[in-house]
């Protein structure tokens, strides 16, 4: 059965992603910084300390889950951090640091487990997007860059694989009840506003399983999310001020 590896797998989507897939009968790393590095592989489920800001650290992370036969067959790209301000109210801390989960280490750790998956000619790259990188919204200007840069990055890496055989995919899930939220808008507010088009981390995780089996360039969930970014993209002027409200619940 196949290896996953899931970045972000202590908390939220991760984990739920991890506990659905282990249920499915597949061997899952999980990767996260709550974890500790004195980890063992004696069962299908393996719990590993990483940090996807610190790329140096990760040679002996990966060089020791390939000797014990645990090289990756999927890779899940699930860690995020997102923090809802507007732009000018972020510190350039809080900037770098989106940045450098979202993207910069989204990219090096992607760039890095191609180059295993090339050596198999095979593998497939599960990036968790969101819906924020199909259509930006107001206190989310600098999170909806970083996925937007996935979705970009993403694009290009699923034609420098293809040659390959090893897939890209992109999950672009809306709001998803996790600990995320409260991360993002400590107010509680957007939470509130949202309520109740908040989706269950259980369905969305049972979507990328879905995917893992069956993989697809993108998948949006809800579906009907995309149609947003579809009118946006048809007329953005008429869009943005028809839409002003709902894309300022934040
Ligand atoms: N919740 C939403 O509304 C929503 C909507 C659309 C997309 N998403 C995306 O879905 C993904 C999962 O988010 P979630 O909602 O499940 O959030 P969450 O519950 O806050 O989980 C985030 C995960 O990312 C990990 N992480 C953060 N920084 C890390 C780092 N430097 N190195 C390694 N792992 C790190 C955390 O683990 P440690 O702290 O243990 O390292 C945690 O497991 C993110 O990419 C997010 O952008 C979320």
């Amino acid at each position: 059965m196949k290896v996953v590896w899931i970045t972000g797998a202590s908390s939220g989507l991760g984990a739920e992603i991890a506990k659905q897939a282990l249920e499915k009968g597949y061997t899952v790393v999980s990767l996260a910084r709550s974890y500790n590095q004195d980890w063992s592989s004696a069962n299908k489920s393996i719990q590993v300390y990483f940090d996807l800001t610190k790329p140096n650290e990760w040679n002996s992370i990966i060089t020791r889950l390939c000797q014990e036969n645990l090289s990756p067959d999927v890779l899940i790209n699930n860690a995020g951090s997102g923090l809802f301000k507007n732009g000018w109210e972020l510190s350039d801390v809080e900037v770098e640091q989106m940045l450098a989960v979202n993207v910069t280490g989204l990219i090096q750790f992607s760039n890095r487990i191609s180059q295993l998956m090339i050596k198999k000619q095979a593998g497939h790259i599960i990036q968790v997007g969101s819906q924020a990188g199909k259509l930006a919204t107001a206190k989310a200007s600098v999170y909806a860059a970083t996925k937007h840069a996935v979705i970009g990055y993403s694009n290009g890496l699923r034609l420098e694989l293809m040659p390959h055989r090893v897939s890209v995919s992109v999950v672009n899930p809306g709001p998803i009840k996790t600990p995320f939220l409260a991360t993002a808008d400590p107010s509680g507010n957007y939470e509130k506003a949202i309520g109740r088009w908040l989706l269950n981390p259980e369905n969305v995780a049972k979507k990328v399983i879905l995917l893992m089996e069956k993989p697809k360039r993108e998948i949006n969930v809800p579906w009907w999310m995309n149609l947003a970014t579809k009118a946006h993209s048809l007329s953005p002027n008429l869009f943005e001020r028809l839409a002003y409200s709902f894309l300022a619940k934040k």
